[in-house]
């Protein structure tokens, strides 16, 4: 079955015209992380490297900060300094998708041509659902998107949650992993394979047997191989608010035999420690360069300040994973240095700086960043590094946690990369990520007493925006 429709025709582009000019005179939108044209983001999707351009697809709605009638929008770049707003791409346009167009991922094929795969929301009623997996084929030029339904979630072993399809090859064979929730209310893998030209079921896969993280629901997975290592990773949803780590993401170092059976016993990590963030995914085709974009935000931590209105949610920088002493590593890609205008001694413009302390050796330290007397405070005092975000312009302590605390990081080497709401913090090269939002107004200070510290600015710089009409 196949269904071709247009182009979102933008009838209402002028309203969201007018929400994205709020957006860009709001203060607290980030310069360097991208957001949507207007309206909330969340996830990133169909990323991919073809055509010599990195599409970033994302999770968007054009009309409200809420998460709801979900599209994909996109962004292409070339060089991850430059990005071009292409449009809503993928809208919820029949049947199968009529409540939202959901995550999924990018793949280029054995023909070299490119694939995107979904999930369609369907809404049965206000509590039951059900979902889709789509297969995509996206005609940017005419502005055709040709849609293909592939199979319908099986309710007799899941409930309705079922999504985020990602496309692995393996042995020859091709799979797909879709995050779920069995009928027992537990988060699992399904895997699909690709037999006789269809998909077929073909197992789950339990990435927790002890169900230590307690999970009833997984999303967004991911599997990509480097450095001769599998690793598969999820994201993990449980009830409780966001103080609790009720959303978080994992990773897995894993070994299959031929029928994907896990045959190591590794345990389950998680890719950044900060509460600000969720639904990484990797670029598909840039061979053994691996670059994840996450969402710098969750839906548990949907929280933002009243004025914040016509527009909510960032993803993080693009970072390059390696895999360094059985760990998985990630820093900001290489490109993102050209973003460096000038060193800076302390003050800096425009809301963005980065900070680059060296050779800690595990002492003590205090950075803030600040804005008059109002800062956001990361101190390392006896191997407990603390980010304590309360004396900030805006809080609120039930759903955004002030105190982030973690113990024995070992800190060698610090990196942050601070943009007007959200900062990324990377420390001893990439061995562990913390993504924190903050709203703190006009901020343009860092004090430091880190020893050998060397502070840059980051120029903020301007996307072009391409409206689909
Ligand atoms: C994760 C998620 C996905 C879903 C999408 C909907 O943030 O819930 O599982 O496909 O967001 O926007």
């Amino acid at each position: 079955m196949w269904e071709k429709y247009s182009l979102i025709n933008n009838s209402n582009l002028n309203e969201f015209e007018k929400k994205h000019e709020t957006k860009m005179k709001d203060w607290y939108n980030n310069q360097f992380h991208l957001s949507g044209y207007s309206g909330s983001v969340n996830d990133p999707n169909g990323l991919v490297y073809y055509n010599n351009q990195y599409y970033i697809f994302l999770q968007s709605c054009l009309f409200s900060i809420e998460h709801y009638n979900k599209s994909w929008g996109l962004y292409t770049t070339k060089d991850f300094i430059n990005y071009t707003y292409e449009g809503i791409v993928i809208t919820p346009s029949c049947e199968w998708d009529k409540h939202g167009v959901f995550s999924g991922s990018a793949k280029v094929n054995k023909n070299g041509e490119l694939e995107f795969f979904y999930t369609g929301n369907i809404k049965l009623d206000t509590i039951n659902r059900t979902a889709t997996t789509i297969k995509a084929l996206v005609d940017l030029k005419e502005k055709i998107v040709t849609k293909e339904l592939l199979f319908t979630a099986d309710l007799t072993k899941y409930t309705g949650h079922f999504r985020d399809p990602i496309i692995f090859e393996r042995d020859n064979n091709l799979y797909m992993l879709n995050g779920a929730q069995t009928l027992d209310i537990k988060g699992i893998l399904s895997v699909y394979k690709f037999n006789n030209n269809k998909w077929e079921f073909f197992k789950d896969i339990e990435l927790d047997k002890d169900d230590k993280q307690n999970s009833y629901m997984v999303e967004c997975p991911n599997y990509f191989e480097l450095n001769g290592k599998t690793i598969i990773f999820a994201c993990f949803e449980k009830e409780g608010a966001i103080g609790t780590g009720s959303h978080f993401v994992k990773y897995l170092e894993v070994e299959f035999d031929k029928e994907l059976n896990i045959t190591s016993n590794n345990t389950l990590n998680k890719i950044d420690l900060g509460f600000d963030f969720y639904a990484p995914q990797i670029f598909d085709n840039t061979h053994n360069r691996k670059i994840m974009l996450g969402w710098l935000g969750n839906s548990k931590s949907n929280v933002f300040p009243p004025e914040l209105t016509t527009w909510s949610n960032q993803l993080t920088v693009p970072r390059e994973l390696f895999i360094k002493n059985n760990k998985l590593y990630q820093l900001p890609i290489k490109e993102l240095e050209q973003l460096r205008v000038k060193t800076i001694d302390g003050k800096y413009e425009n809301g963005t700086a980065e900070l680059i302390g060296e050779n800690i050796n595990d002492q003590n330290f205090n950075i803030e960043i600040k804005s008059n007397s109002k800062s956001i405070v990361i101190q390392n005092l006896n191997n407990i590094l603390t980010i304590d975000r309360s004396n900030v312009d805006y809080s609120d302590e039930e759903n955004l946690p002030s105190i982030l605390q973690f113990e024995d990081l070992k800190i060698q080497d610090i990196q942050i990369l601070i943009d007007r709401s959200c900062m990324e913090i990377f420390i001893n090269k990439g061995e562990h990520a913390i993504s924190v939002r903050f709203y703190l107004k006009h901020h343009n200070e860092i004090i430091t007493d880190l020893t050998n510290k060397k502070t840059y600015q980051l120029k903020g710089y301007e996307y072009s925006w391409n409206n689909i009409i």
